[in-house]
Parts: C-alpha cells; sequence; structure tokens
C-alpha cells in the first residue's frame, strides 16, 4: 500500500511551551503508525529541535519544518536552509503551501528550486498545490494544477519525483471550514495521478503519496480519506486540538 501520512501544520501558532503540550498529549494517546503509515508535525521553526527530541526514538513519527530556502547558505537573514535542518535531524519540510505563495509572492519556479534542493539533501518534501475559489468557480481547477506540478516538479527524473509528497490543497478551503466534497477531491487527486502517470509511468504514479488539505478534521476525515487516491491528509487548524488530531490519524488507511 502507498504510504498514508497524517501530516500537522501548525502554521504561525502556539509558544514553545503550548506546542510541547500538545504534541506530548498527542503522543500519549497513539499507537506507533503502521509500516505503510507516517504521522508528521510540521512545527514553528524555533521549535523544531525541541520536538525533534521529544520524537527521539519514534518509529515512523517525524518533525518537518513549514519552509525552506533554495540556496545551501549565506546572505540571507532570516532563511532557514537544508543543511540547518539536517544537523538537527529533520527530514521533512513543507514547499510551497498557498499561504507562502499568496503572502511571500513564491512562484512554481521558485519553488521547483526549492523541490530540489530538498531532495539533494535527503529532505522529503510535501509539495502543496491547489487552486483559488475564482479558478474553481471557472471550473478551470485542472489545468491550475496540471500547471503548478508542471512548473515545480515535472522537470525531476522518475527517481526523484517519487520522494516527493504532493499535498492537494483547494485555497477556497484552508481554514474556511468548507472542506471540498471526497468526490470533488478524489476526482482531482486522480487526476494529479493521472498526470504523473502520462509523464513518468503508471507505476511511480501508483507509488506517490497525495494528500488532501483544507478543513480536513475528525469529522470528515475518515470518508476522506477511504477515497482511493487520497493518502492522508495536511492539516491546520483541527491539528491544534489533541483529540481532533489523534482522530484524524486512527482514520488513516
Ligand atoms: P486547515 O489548513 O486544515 O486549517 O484548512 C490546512 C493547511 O493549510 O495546510
Amino acid at each position: 500500500m502507498r504510504t498514508q501520512i497524517a501530516a500537522a501544520n501548525w502554521k504561525m501558532n502556539l509558544t514553545l511551551q503550548e506546542g510541547e503540550a500538545l504534541l506530548k498529549g498527542i503522543l500519549s494517546k497513539i499507537q506507533e503508525p503502521k509500516t505503510h503509515q507516517r504521522v508528521v508535525f510540521a512545527v514553528p521553526a524555533p521549535y523544531l529541535q525541541a520536538a525533534a527530541n521529544m520524537i527521539k526514538g519514534k518509529k515512523n513519527i517525524h518533525i518537518s519544518a513549514q519552509n525552506i530556502y533554495n540556496k545551501k547558505s549565506g546572505a540571507y537573514t532570516g532563511e532557514i536552509s537544508v543543511d540547518m535542518l539536517r544537523s538537527i535531524n529533520i527530514d521533512y519540510t513543507i514547499i510551497g503551501h498557498s499561504e507562502r505563495r499568496e503572502y511571500f509572492n513564491e512562484s512554481n519556479t521558485f519553488l521547483a528550486e526549492k523541490i530540489n534542493i530538498a531532495l539533494a539533501n535527503d529532505i522529503c518534501p510535501i509539495f502543496c498545490c491547489g487552486e483559488p475559489l475564482s479558478v474553481r468557480e471557472a471550473n478551470k481547477q485542472d489545468a491550475f494544477v496540471a500547471k503548478q506540478l508542471e512548473e515545480s516538479l515535472f522537470h525531476l527524473s522518475a527517481d526523484a519525483l517519487k520522494k516527493v509528497v504532493i499535498a492537494y490543497e483547494p485555497i477556497w478551503a484552508i481554514g474556511t471550514g468548507k472542506t471540498a466534497t471526497s468526490r470533488q477531491a478524489q476526482e482531482i487527486q486522480q487526476y494529479l495521478r493521472s498526470l504523473i502517470a502520462k509523464k513518468y509511468d503508471a507505476k511511480i504514479a501508483d507509488e506517490i503519496s497525495i494528500l488532501y488539505g483544507g478543513s480536513v478534521k475528525a469529522a470528515n476525515a475518515k470518508e476522506l480519506f477511504s477515497q482511493p487516491d487520497i493518502d492522508g491528509g495536511l492539516v491546520g487548524g483541527a491539528s491544534l486540538v489533541e483529540d481532533e488530531f489523534v482522530s484524524i490519524i486512527s482514520a488513516l488507511k
């Protein structure tokens, strides 16, 4: 079975003390994820090391950055490099979240550079794609997400692409309480997989984990994750609530 992932995205929330209490609470309530499952916590950068220490020795549980820079090192005040992450044993990062694209003007080609540097340094990128409401209303979402994949991922070799996790996150569903229906999410995620099959081959398309994100919560996780092309979720708001995220983890296939 494809790897199934429950990924928490804390965004710019929680103090260190609140984050530690939340992580500790969740860890105390979950079993070791099965071999085909991963639980990932994308925590704010100042807490990466503390969070990494808390999961030390635990299998199939990872701490993730929320962003990286596209350069190895240098005069880039405030940015975070892959080497910094590696030095504290962080092996995941979100790349291209819609909030980065919107508020920090991150383009598809800039994100391609981040994907390259992450993969070259053995950091697993969770690459976000997804359309805004105006595009969905015009029924042009397929072409929109196809372009995102084309410009940020499809320069990769098949071996490199296999290491990427994709998260489909329609912008109109993020933090709005408005979830895509499981049918809408399944349809577009199947389409994303078909694009990969066309560009690469069916085997690779079948191996890649594609998460859904956008108002995933305990009440809808099971239904969403039961879809054949949805391999778990990238979860914002509900990942800040202990019991919500515990039950989202338990909804993984
Ligand atoms: P949400 O956020 O679950 O609060 O909608 C998801 C995300 O932005 O990754």
